[in-house]
């Protein structure tokens, strides 16, 4: 018998399996046999009738494929491919692109480099030929350095200690360097110090010595710093102070240093060379904020502070303004005038040298510092700086609306006593004056008929010289004066020329009451706009009123008179002027007087005088006639005379009392945008 196939032998057990169930079932012992071959024959029969449909759907589903998806596929593929190509290209045209770009960048920043190697800069300019470094100084293209610390300061440092250093004669370059110190670090180092020295003295007490004063002092001084540290009164900094001397003489430089070392000797300072070390302190002492020396004392706060070094031994005070530089040694020239003598001043200097520039940075500077500044300005150069500070700007001409009347009185000061008259005496006594400067010569017959109708016209008003206080009248005209005159005999020829200022071609400007008032701040009166017969005649005026008000309230004042030559012209304006100058120091009052003429000035007899009466002067550059009277009338040095005759525009001299120094008026930007008068720079600002 054959074997049976696996197949068969599971289809066999199946179906005993089957039968066997049936028989447990029913309980019928003869469930008949199933044939497994007829199964099998039907199985076979539907597997190939299967086999065949699902041949037939294979054959139908592998032409599906064929014809239509394998196309799709294959385009699909295709696109992939070809985008996945175009990207590729795409990356490498970017990468040749970059790299192109780099290579071109790199050849023009090599050729912008040796573009910039060949320019001339400031190093090219500044950079000394050559260098040699010696063992105690250094050749700098032959200019020998030599340099000194300061090692040790004395117990006591005096406030101006600096200044002999800062004025020596010598070109040199000094070098501060401030390092603040930890002060809780410093308070642990002291007390520490105070418990050895106490502990020191105990012991000494102990061995029975004498007291030691040193110690003694060092303890009270390291007690005393310890409490003003603790209270914030003083901080601790580490101070180096060095000091390079430059002269193109060697010998010279060592003559130099050794004076220098002797100076700071005299002060009781310690002074060191820099042997070896000459390179480092010169780069030092450059202002380049290099300390390669590093050599510092330990300094608190109240003796760092008076080695401030913009101190000269003359021209720096408290307080009071900035004028300039000072020429010696770049120190700065701040003085407050009216702390000398009297607080007038006079600036001479030729056309364009810088004189209205200085007067106006003053100005500028003492508004700021709260003084009230009136200028008579014959240029209209003050307009400028008048808007920019807010003041008041009065244009005096035939045309405008501004009227002063010259026979106004002036107030009575509070605490001034007066006599009956005496206002209305001295304004007669100024009338005189005007009226002679307005009508030419007058004979002495008209002066005494002047005087009498002047005493008249305001009595008229009411003004008598039994008055102490004659303010609240009104006061008289000049048509009133005339109307006067006009009464009395023998005055025809004064009536006539009074005439020319009540009715004729100057009338309007002199004749009127007074419409204006002194203000606060700066005030101007620009004169510029009159005829040059007039100006005298309104400066007298305008001088007169600010005179009289300047004396009714007390503050303090700047007058500035620009273009002062034209009143010196005339005797009576000049003698006016002096007058002034002369007074004004009881009202608070200093007169600036300005004057590019200086012979025409001197030529007057009131001209010295009021330089006399001017504490402060100030003469810049001048032409060499001026210079010459300027020598014998201000007793210049003949290197005085040549430098006023070398001085660039802003430079010259100031003198403050006896004390004198060469000045450099100096402008910051803003300063400068308001006060300038340069033509050029003036178009700037307009557009
Ligand atoms: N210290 C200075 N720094 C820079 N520029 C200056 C200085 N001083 C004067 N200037 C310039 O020089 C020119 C002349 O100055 P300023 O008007 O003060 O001369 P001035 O002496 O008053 O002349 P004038 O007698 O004709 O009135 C101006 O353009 C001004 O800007
Ligand atoms: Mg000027």
């Amino acid at each position: 018998m054959s074997e049976k196939s696996l197949f068969d032998q599971i289809l066999d057990n199946t179906l005993g399996a089957l039968r066997k169930k049936r028989e447990a079932k029913t309980g019928n012992k003869n469930v008949p046999k199933i044939d497994a071959e007829k199964i099998k024959k039907n199985a076979n029969e539907i597997s190939k009738d299967l086999l065949d449909k699902s041949s037939v759907a294979l054959d139908k589903s592998k032409e599906l494929l064929e014809n239509k998806v394998a196309p799709k596929l294959d385009k699909a593929k295709q696109k992939i491919a070809s985008r996945i190509e175009e990207k590729k290209n795409q990356q490498a045209q970017k990468k040749e692109k970059a790299k192109n770009e780099a290579a071109k960048r790199a050849e023009y920043n090599q050729g912008e480099a040796e573009y910039q190697k060949g320019l001339v800069g400031l190093r090219d300019l500044l950079a000394p030929s050559d260098m040699k470094v010696n063992f105690g100084d250094m050749k700098l293209s032959g200019v020998t350095t030599k340099s000194l610390l300061v090692t040790s300061y004395p117990r006591y440092l005096s406030s101006n200690w600096m200044s002999p250093i800062i004025n020596f004669d010598s070109t040199m370059n000094i070098s501060h360097f401030i390092y603040p110190f930890d002060s809780e670090r410093v308070l642990n180092i002291l007390k520490k110090k105070v418990t050895q020295m106490q502990a020191t003295m105990r012991i000494n007490r102990e061995k029975g010595l004498v007291r030691d004063p040193a110690l003694e002092t060092a303890l009270q001084d390291a007690e005393e710093l310890r409490t003003r540290i603790q209270r914030g009164q003083e901080k601790f900094f580490h101070f180096g102070f060095y000091m390079t001397v430059l002269d193109p003489d060697e010998k010279k430089a060592e003559r130099n240093l050794k004076q220098l070392e002797a100076t700071l000797g005299g002060q009781l300072m310690t002074s060191r060379r820099t042997n070896l070390r000459a390179e480092q302190a010169y780069h030092s002492t450059m202002p380049i904020c290099e300390d390669e020396l590093d050599s510092s004392v330990n300094m608190n706060t109240s003796p760092l502070s008076s080695s401030f070094p913009f101190t000269s031994a003359t021209l720096t005070s408290e307080d009071g303004i900035l004028y300039g530089l000072n020429r010696h040694n770049d120190s700065l020239v701040i003085y407050d005038r009216f702390s000398l003598e009297n607080a007038n001043s006079v600036v001479f200097a030729k056309s364009g040298a810088g004189k209205s520039y200085a007067v106006k940075l003053e100005i500028l500077r003492s508004l700021m510092l709260g003084a009230d500044v009136i200028v008579i300005d014959p240029e209209n150069e003050y307009e400028d700086l008048s808007t920019t500070v807010g003041g008041t700007y009065l244009n005096v001409s035939l045309n405008s609306d501004k009227r002063i009347n010259p026979f106004d009185l002036p107030q009575k000061l509070k605490d001034v006593d007066l006599k009956p008259g005496d206002l209305l005496r001295s304004n007669i006594i100024t009338i005189h004056g005007l009226l002679k400067l307005m009508l030419g010569g007058i004979t002495a017959t008209e002066e005494s008929l002047l005087d009498k109708a002047l005493i008249d016209v305001y009595a008229i008003k009411g003004i008598t010289m039994d008055l102490v206080d004659p303010s609240g009248l009104e006061p008289p005209t000049l048509p009133d004066l005339q109307n006067v005159l006009e009464g009395m005999k023998g005055t025809e020829d004064l009536v006539k020329k009074i005439e020319k200022y009540t009715k004729g071609t100057f009338s309007g400007i002199f004749n009127m009451p007074t419409n204006i008032d002194i203000k606060n701040g700066l005030m101007v009166f620009s004169v510029r706009d009159l005829e040059d017969q007039l100006r005298p005649i309104a400066m007298y005026i305008i001088l007169n009123y600010i005179w009289n008000r300047v004396r009714s309230s007390l503050k303090k004042r700047l007058l500035v008179v620009d273009e002062a030559w034209t009143l010196m012209q005339h005797e009576d304006s000049a003698k006016f002027l002096f007058g002034l100058v002369k007074r004004a120091r009881k009202y608070y009052l200093g007169i600036t007087t300005i004057t590019q003429d200086v012979e025409d000035f001197l030529k007057s007899k009131y001209g010295k005088p009021i330089i006399t009466n001017s504490s402060m002067q100030l003469l810049l550059k001048q032409a060499p006639t001026a210079a010459e009277v300027l020598k014998t009338t201000f007793n210049l040095t003949d290197g005085e005379k040549y430098l006023l005759l070398n001085s660039g525009v802003g430079q010259g001299l100031f003198f403050a009392g006896n004390q004198h120094v060469a000045i450099q008026i100096i402008a910051s930007y803003t300063e400068n945008e308001i006060v300038t008068t340069n033509p050029e720079e003036l178009i700037k600002k307009e557009i």
